[in-house]
């Protein structure tokens, strides 16, 4: 009987933790990404000057996306115009925006 009694209460634990686990708002992150389409959601799209190409962040895994968003966030990853995409973004921001594009069908 205890040991039904642990599992249940464990199980509930597990399902109330679950929300500070829970991934981003793919909803808000659709919004939030709107100004980020403009460079990463043109195929083949080339910057004019620099040049350089555009990765392809649609269908990225999400934990990819949230590492690269913070390591431009924080500086340790050099690139001047992700950094300053990056730099108004809240973890919340990042969450919901890496779990839009992870979702998004479009490999863009
Ligand atoms: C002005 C154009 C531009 C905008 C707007 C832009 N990006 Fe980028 N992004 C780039 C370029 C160029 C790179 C490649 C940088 C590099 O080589 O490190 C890049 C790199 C990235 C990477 C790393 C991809 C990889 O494969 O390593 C991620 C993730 C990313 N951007 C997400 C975003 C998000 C999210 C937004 C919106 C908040 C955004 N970008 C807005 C141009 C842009």
């Amino acid at each position: 009987m205890m040991k039904f009694v642990r599992v249940g209460a464990i199980a509930a634990a597990l399902t109330l933790s679950l929300p500070a686990f829970a991934e981003g708002n793919v909803e808000a992150g659709r919004i939030k990404a709107n100004t980020c389409m403009g460079c990463h959601g043109i195929p083949q799209y080339d910057n004019a000057y620099p040049r350089y190409r555009v990765p392809k962040i649609g269908g990225q895994h999400r934990d990819y996306i949230v590492a690269a968003l913070k390591e431009y966030r924080s500086g340790n990853r050099p690139h001047k115009t992700m950094q300053a995409q990056a730099a108004s973004l809240s973890d919340q921001d990042i969450e919901d925006i890496a779990s839009y594009l992870e979702h998004s069908a479009a490999h863009k």
